[in-house]
């Protein structure tokens, strides 16, 4: 593809008409980092549009402040998407179309969104695995924590008995899901709970008998997590059940070197790992734990 040079780009705030582009700069920006670095984000089919596309509306609603595009001769070229969440801020969406891509415009949109989370404590990102993104993220003051990517199917021979997990009820649930999550990650899902339900994300929830005994995990198109659990105990019982609950291909991404019991689990599972995955992190002393993040909220 053909570098363009000394373009004239705009980053302005996103518009409701700016989300069909945007989501497709993010699409081919994603796709050719798995090409390079080898993993697949797989069939593009309406259902994975909408979602894409619904998510990046509803951010761009709850967070107009941090959702930014860059613009190029009357076209999108780029999109970033920060949200706050009580005082994390955490980068949800950082894009810029291949061939303006190493020329200054990934900085100016990352730190526009930064400056919507400029008095938070603490900040977090799940960074993909291109070099120019851990640049901009180390270079922002955010220490890289190298991490796995798990894909395949499953060997469910290990799956011990008795898991003790029920599905979820995303409004008898609610204060359980955001009181685990703000314990492991210092910050409420808030409004993005109700995202997740509209998306028809799966619950799964272990409320044992005591407080360390409590765990969630959301199951979405072959994903496990986000998982927040009270202790590494109840944390692994959740990922084997959104392991044993995924038909075919399962995904379990961020598994950073604090998360030895996601990492145990996997193996018993007899699932690959990669290392492919990073968690950038500042105003914390590493990735919140025993926790796995969502790409998309953190
Ligand atoms: C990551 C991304 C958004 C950054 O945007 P960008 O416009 O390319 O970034 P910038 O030009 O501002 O910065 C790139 C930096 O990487 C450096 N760089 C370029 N190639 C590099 C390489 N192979 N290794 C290390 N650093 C490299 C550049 O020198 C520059 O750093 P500097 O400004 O300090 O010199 C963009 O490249 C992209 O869309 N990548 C694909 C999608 C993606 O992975 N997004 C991140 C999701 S977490």
């Amino acid at each position: 593809m053909t570098t363009v040079t000394n373009p004239v780009i705009t980053v302005r705030p996103l518009r409701e008409s700016d989300i069909e582009a945007a989501d497709e700069v993010a699409w081919c920006a994603l796709e050719d980092v798995g090409r390079r670095y080898g993993f697949s984000l797989g069939e593009r089919d309406a259902a994975r549009k909408a979602f894409a596309r619904s998510r990046i509306r509803h951010l761009g609603a709850t967070d107009p402040e941090g959702a930014v595009v860059a613009e190029h001769d009357g076209a999108v070229v780029g999109i970033g998407l920060g949200l706050r969440r009580g005082s994390l801020w955490f980068l949800s969406l950082l894009a810029v179309r291949e061939d303006l891509q190493n020329a200054g415009v990934g900085r100016r949109l990352l730190e526009a969104t930064l400056d919507h989370g400029r008095d938070c404590a603490s900040g977090m990102i799940c960074a993909s695995p291109d070099p120019k993104a851990l640049r901009r993220y180390g270079r922002a003051g955010f220490a890289l924590h190298a991490g796995y990517e798990s894909v395949g199917v499953a060997d469910r021979s290990e799956l011990p008995a008795g898991l003790g997990v029920r599905d979820g009820d995303w409004d008898r649930d609610a204060d359980l899901v955001d009181d685990l999550i703000t314990e492991r990650r210092g910050a409420p899902y808030g409004p993005d709970l109700g995202w997740c339900r509209e998306q028809g994300i799966r619950l799964l929830v272990r409320d044992g008998g005591t407080r360390r005994d409590r765990g969630v995990v959301m199951c979405h198109d072959g994903h496990a997590g986000t998982l927040a659990a009270a202790s590494d105990e109840a944390a692994a019982r959740m990922l084997w059940a959104a392991i044993a609950e995924t038909p075919g291909e399962v995904t379990v991404g961020y598994l950073v070197s604090g998360q030895q019991w996601a990492i145990d689990v996997c193996l018993a599972a007899r699932l690959p790992l990669k290392l492919i995955d990073s968690i950038a992190v500042r105003g914390m002393p590493a990735p919140p734990a025993p926790y796995l993040p969502s790409g998309i909220f953190g």
